[in-house]
């Protein structure tokens, strides 16, 4: 280290972080350190906006700048030797001459005022500036591949493949530290309400079901995996079977899966479980710790928007029925219409696919089928005023759903007829102006229909209805647009069918069923729904969780349905059966996702935008470049050989 940086960091020392300098500091000398923002030459007198992690404050190289100016200097300190050395002063000057954007420089120097003429509003330091008396270089950077400013239109490739440059950028300094304030508001909230931080292992037993999970080759158990812990689920049980009553963590959690704006590979979790509680007591912590954050994170005052403390709460089987999903974004109405009982009792009205719907719940059975075909419908409201072109290329943003066939439309006239539909010639009056009425649909309003399986024809019209949401600006294409809307939605179905007609587990095997629905078990298992519940927040799931199924009795008569034999049972669960069995109390938990509560709360548009260091849609870290080819002599080592195609250099650019 050379002797002027040593004098820097080892006998000046920063005394302010740029951003923190404020008038009340005028006259006072200072040591600050930072990265170079801006660099502004006019000869005789250069001008640097210095950056550091709290903001940036103007620091001027002035040759003209003299002792005697200082003297002037009202309450200066007596600093140690001499302030101002000319000769000093006048090495600050060339290096503040040579040096470049992003450079890392130390200037010791003093707070002036800038002159009434000169302020920056914009700046919380633009009232002061720093008149440099000695300064250093701490590292001449090379030239930025992009420059480093907050707003930036800069490929977010390359600022991936940068990010470390990236990172310095305001909104994800914001971002981070926003991250910060809800990490902390979550361990003292947690903290100060009796649970306990308690960590369980990354490196897992696979288990099939759920996530799909990331594996590690075992050196040195040949030929045997870990998974990587898709979240401590069976860890934090245990930990209630252990007796520790209140858990939680915030915790890294990894799944293979395919990637979306909100879904990375490795994420993290605020987790946690809880002993002799209820679905309500689970649900109260949650608010309090959501209230906590928003608070602490300064995004929204939810006492005023939620006086009584709690979210409100939707059903499961209402939140389908009205929005066509369990994560409806409340901020806006455009509600789904149910046509299927109307269109039974006009026996399809006419309309062949209408009546072949119709047909099938003639004998009264075919109701209780699940999945039975349902009619439902979603307006386009008048004022959309889409053109046929638009509608139809609506309807291609459709065609991704599995099992999506179309999607047919009317369009209501002054007198309540239908133009533009499929439907209108063949249509018995009576079943038009019924569903017209149902729908609550006049003049100009265009119903779209969906017809056929629920989970196709929900997933169409919940899709729909977000995209009209967006277009006619009740909602932001991202972001909360200064509304935030949270709700549970509780106790969906236990169990669904598989393409086999089997039953599984809608969520996993240990979720409890409703105390009231156990007849069901035997009886009518698609009726039997559970206590589960997923916390919403502007139509993004931010955390899910469930009383667990602790009672050895009830855990039997579910494994029945699902057709799970006990020798199976045992060999599928293993541990935590036997634990479950050795004295559970009743207990259930929950996890927040941290990423996407950050995201939402800092108004980023992708989980990028609040993990440091994310992973691309393709699961690639941009700067590293992993994942990467291994040498066959580390596969070796791992007894393992690969199938993949073999390795081709040229195109292969990552290593
Ligand atoms: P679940 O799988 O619902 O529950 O996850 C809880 C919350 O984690 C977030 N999340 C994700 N965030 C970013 N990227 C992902 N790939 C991702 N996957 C999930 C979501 C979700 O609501 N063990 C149970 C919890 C419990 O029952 O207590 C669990 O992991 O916000």
């Amino acid at each position: 280290m050379s002797k002027i940086v040593a004098r820097f960091i080892d006998d000046i020392r920063r005394s302010h972080y740029c951003g923190d300098l404020r008038a009340s500091d005028i006259g006072r000398e200072v040591v600050l350190y930072g990265w170079i923002a801006q660099r502004r030459n006019f000869g005789g007198c250069i001008f640097v906006d210095l950056r550091d992690r709290e903001g940036i404050a103007q620091v001027a190289f002035d040759s003209a700048f003299t002792p005697a100016d200082v003297d002037r200097l009202p309450g200066l300190p007596e600093a140690e030797g001499p302030f101002w050395d000319s000769e000093q002063a006048s090495q600050a000057y060339a290096l503040a001459d040579e040096a470049r954007r992003e450079w890392v420089i130390g200037v010791r120097g003093v707070v002036v005022h800038r002159g009434e003429a000169n302020i920056n509003p914009k700046l919380a330091t633009g009232e002061v500036e720093v008149r440099v008396a000695e300064a250093v270089v701490f590292n001449r950077a090379q030239t930025p591949p992009f420059e480093l400013k907050d707003e930036i239109s800069t490929d977010e490739e390359l600022r991936l493949q940068y990010r470390y440059l990236d990172l310095r950028r305001g909104p994800l300094q914001r971002n981070l530290r926003l991250r910060h304030r809800l990490s902390q508001a979550t361990h003292r909230y947690l903290s100060d309400e009796g649970f306990l931080e308690l960590e369980t292992p990354h490196l897992c037993k696979y288990t099939p079901g759920g996530a799909r999970n990331f594996l590690v080759p075992s050196r040195l158990s040949p030929g045997k995996f870990y998974a990587l812990a898709e979240s401590p689920q069976l860890f934090k049980q245990l930990f209630m079977v252990a007796g520790f009553d209140k858990y939680y963590q915030i915790v890294k959690c990894f799944r293979d899966e395919d990637l979306r704006l909100d879904r990375q590979p490795e994420f993290t979790q605020i987790d946690i479980e809880m002993s002799f509680v209820n679905q309500d007591d689970v649900l109260r912590v949650v608010e309090g710790l959501i209230f906590q954050i928003f608070a602490d994170c300064g995004a929204a005052d939810l006492k005023s928007l939620y006086p009584t403390g709690c979210f409100p709460r939707l059903g499961f089987a209402e939140s389908e029925q009205r929005f066509g999903n369990d994560k409806p974004d409340m901020r806006f109405g455009l509600e789904l219409y149910d046509l299927t009982d109307l269109i039974i009792e006009h026996h399809g009205g006419g309309v062949a696919l209408l009546e072949s719907v119709a047909e099938k719940f003639k004998d009264g059975t075919y109701r209780r089928a699940v999945p039975a075909e349902i009619v439902k419908a979603f307006v386009i409201p008048a004022e959309a005023s889409l053109s046929r072109a638009k509608l139809e290329a609506l309807e291609k943003g459709l065609r991704e759903i599995k099992g999506f066939k179309g999607l047919a439309r009317a369009k209501v006239a002054a007198d309540g007829g239908w133009t533009q539909s499929p439907f209108a010639k063949s249509i018995s009056a009576e079943l038009r102006s019924a569903i017209n009425q149902a729908c609550e649909a006049s003049e100009g309003d265009v119903i779209c229909f969906q017809i056929g399986k629920p989970g196709t024809v929900n997933a169409a019209l919940s899709k729909l209805r977000l995209e009209m949401g967006k277009r006619l600006g009740l909602i932001p294409e991202f972001g909360h647009g200064g509304q935030w809307k949270l709700l549970w939605v509780v106790n969906p179905p236990l169990f669904e069918q598989n393409e086999d007609d089997q039953w599984v587990a809608a969520h996993h095997a240990f979720t409890r069923p409703l105390d009231d629905h156990l007849e069901l078990l035997k009886s009518d298992p698609a009726q039997v729904n559970c206590y589960r519940y997923d916390l919403v927040l502007n139509g993004v799931e931010v955390a899910g969780g469930s009383i667990r199924l602790h009672d050895p009795d009830v855990q039997t008569r579910v494994f029945r349905v699902l057709g799970i034999e006990d020798e199976q049972a045992r060999s599928m669960f293993g541990f935590l059966l036997d634990a479950l069995r050795s004295g559970a109390p009743p207990h259930g938990g929950i996890a927040i996702g941290m990423d996407r509560l950050a995201m939402l709360v800092g108004d980023g548009q992708t989980l990028r935008d609040v993990i440091p260091f994310p992973k691309t849609n393709q699961g690639v870290d941009s700067m590293s470049k992993a994942p990467v080819w291994i040498e066959p002599d580390q596969l070796a080592e791992l007894q393992l050989t690969s199938t993949a195609p073999p390795r081709n250099p040229q195109s292969d650019q990552d290593d």
